[in-house]
């Protein structure tokens, strides 16, 4: 889809991704209706032109403003990106069901809501692009995020299945996974922290503003799945045909043992 006088709405836009996205689909000629719940980081990174909604996405007063004030002011909405996320460390077993819930809210249950809210407006104009971020953990789970995979499973299950539910619709769906990203993403998260040897490969992870061009050209080229970056594919792949070997060395990780071991 070309982005160029295209409305898109951006969850999570007041830093990280999501701020990044902004910069991305704003030189592309896109409308902005930006969303999180820092008013004053939504107007630096938002600039004079975007329309702002500052508040919890996992509020449906938050959802239903944001919805009105971008068919207010644009008119229509083209482009939906469900960016706003967060993660939980804390081991499966022993994790808070309230955190967990929480935690779910933000990556799951406020993006489907979002979603339901936005396709009436893409159905009757028979045009429309929905773009979940979901992440690599989304594609494997990863033992020290138990639960935040089982999230991003979710994200992306809804993705496939909402192409399919909306094909003949004109209807586009795409899910976004990105692998280490540096943000302030593993500060924010609700509890728990990564395993060391996982902080020390943050020299390896990709910055914000690559996640977000590597989005903006998945648009452009109606993609179904964006991993970025696209290296990961390999341990996506390693992992479908050699389960056993790579849940071995995913474990290791999580439980800072050498390589070796
Ligand atoms: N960074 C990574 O390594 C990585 C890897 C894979 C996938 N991801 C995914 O990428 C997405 C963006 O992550 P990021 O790294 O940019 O994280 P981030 O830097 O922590 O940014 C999160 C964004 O979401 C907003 N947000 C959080 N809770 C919210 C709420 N209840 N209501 C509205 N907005 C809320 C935050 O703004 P306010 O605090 O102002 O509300 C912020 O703009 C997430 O879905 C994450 O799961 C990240």
């Amino acid at each position: 889809m070309r982005i160029d006088g295209k409305a898109v709405l951006i969850t999570g836009a007041s830093e990280g991704i999501g701020a990044a996205c902004v910069e991305s689909f704003r030189r592309r000629g896109a409308r902005l209706s930006l969303v999180a719940r820092s008013e004053e980081k939504l107007k630096q990174v938002g600039g004079a032109g975007a329309v702002i909604t500052a508040g919890d996405i996992t509020l449906p007063e938050t959802r239903e403003t944001a919805v009105a004030r971008t068919l207010e002011r644009h008119g229509t909405i083209d482009i939906v990106v469900n960016n706003a996320g967060v993660g939980l460390y804390s081991p499966s077993w022993r994790a808070s069901i309230d955190e967990t819930r929480r935690m779910y809210e933000l990556n799951f249950f406020a993006p489907l809501a979002l979603i339901q809210l936005v396709v009436p407006y893409m159905r009757a104009n028979k045009s429309g692009m929905i773009v979940n971020v979901g992440s690599v953990a989304g594609k494997m789970t990863l033992p020290w995020f138990t639960l935040y995979s089982t999230t991003k499973f979710a994200l992306g299950s809804l993705t496939s299945g909402l192409r399919m539910e909306l094909r003949n619709d004109g209807i586009q769906t795409m899910v976004v996974c990105p692998g280490y990203v540096k943000t302030r993403f593993q500060t924010n998260v609700i509890d728990g922290h990564p395993p060391d040897r996982l902080l020390r490969g943050r020299k390896f992870a990709i910055t914000a503003e690559q996640c977000a061009e590597a989005i903006a050209r998945g648009v452009e080229r109606d993609a179904r799945t964006v991993v970025t970056p696209a290296y990961s594919w390999i341990y996506i792949a390693l992992h479908r045909l050699f389960p056993s070997l790579i849940d071995a060395q995913l474990a290791a990780i999580y439980h800072g043992e050498s390589a070796a071991k």
